[in-house]
């Protein structure tokens, strides 16, 4: 039996993956990758290797075996069919017989169009049959903390997300919460809705960058179509800016506060702050 990582030269995968290593041997762990050479460290470390695509169903042929229990982290393509290419996964998962598929989804709360993909795969995972587990993680803090600086050329935080909240948390965060449904007992056929513990506003995030920085940061709220403007404009694809718009408007909404506390008691552990995050970001 193996626990297996797809995504695993990703920055989520890589996280899980030397959380994984803290509790069980290496050689217990598949790192499912696209490029062998992006995870040389991790197979000098003992990490077995799998090379697969989600864009090739043939080469997920023999990744699983009975019993493995699989993390699979949703892609990054947004233009080439996020879902079938997650199928691809659960379809190889359930030939396969695996013991637990699962999920890294989005919070039940977002209506937001970035939110469709995650529910037609939780909908393409429950009608597989195999026992699942929903990790619907919220909002990472490194959304923000690392793309810091337009933020302090311009001296200003911009967002449409008017005065709303987010209960961002770290990825570090959220790997902890995927590494205790790994290991552990009891997770199949769970829904977790997972958010950091503390939930703030753009102002907030504004006044906390300013006290660490020293210089004075504004928050600058937009409407969702001047934020599109304002990404194309910095060489985002169009529609790929319209869908981070409207994460915005739904933050805006209140739809980003998860606050069940389902991701602190997974991890064990308080959630990373945000001010944390901040500093380490500035001192990278
Ligand atoms: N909750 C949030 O705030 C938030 C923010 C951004 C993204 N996300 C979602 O969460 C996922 C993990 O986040 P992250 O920060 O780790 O993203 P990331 O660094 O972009 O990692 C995405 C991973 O997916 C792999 N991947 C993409 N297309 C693939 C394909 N066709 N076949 C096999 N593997 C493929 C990538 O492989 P390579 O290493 O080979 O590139 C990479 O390992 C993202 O992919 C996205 O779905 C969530």
């Amino acid at each position: 039996m193996s626990i297996v990582v797809t995504g695993a030269t990703g920055h989520l995968g890589r996280h899980v993956v030397e959380q994984l290593l803290d509790k069980v041997p290496a050689d217990r762990i598949t790192a499912v990758v696209r490029d062998e050479a992006k995870a040389a460290d991790l197979a000098a470390r003992g990490v077995k290797l799998a090379v697969a695509d989600y864009n090739a169903p043939e080469t997920f042929g023999s990744v699983f075996a009975p019993g493995d229990r699989v993390l699979l982290i949703s892609g990054n393509e947004f233009d080439k069919g996020r879902p079938a290419q997650h199928q691809v996964v659960i379809d190889a998962a359930k030939a396969a017989g695996v013991a637990l598929l699962a999920y890294t989804s989005a919070p039940g709360s977002l209506s937001a169009a970035l939110a469709d993909d995650h529910r037609v795969t939780e909908q393409a995972l429950l009608a597989s049959g195999l026992p699942y587990t929903l990790l619907r993680n919220g909002w990472y803090h490194e959304n923000y903390t690392e793309n810091l600086a337009p933020v302090l050329e311009h001296d200003a935080v911009v967002a449409a997300a008017g005065q709303g909240r987010v209960s961002s948390a770290s990825r570090a965060d959220y790997a902890a919460a995927a590494v205790a449904v790994l290991t552990g007992e009891g997770h199949e056929n769970k829904t977790y809705e997972l958010g950091g513990d503390e939930a703030w506003s753009f102002a907030e995030y504004a006044a906390e960058l300013s006290r660490q920085t020293g210089k004075e940061i504004a928050y600058n709220a937009v409407s969702p179509e001047v934020l599109t403007g304002i990404l194309t404009g910095a060489g985002l694809p169009g529609p790929f800016a319209a869908i981070l718009a409207g994460v915005d408007a739904s933050i805006e909404k209140g739809e980003l506060v998860v606050s069940g506390g389902d991701l602190s008691r997974l991890a064990g552990r308080p959630t990373t702050p945000l001010a944390e995050a901040i500093t380490a970001a500035l001192k990278g």
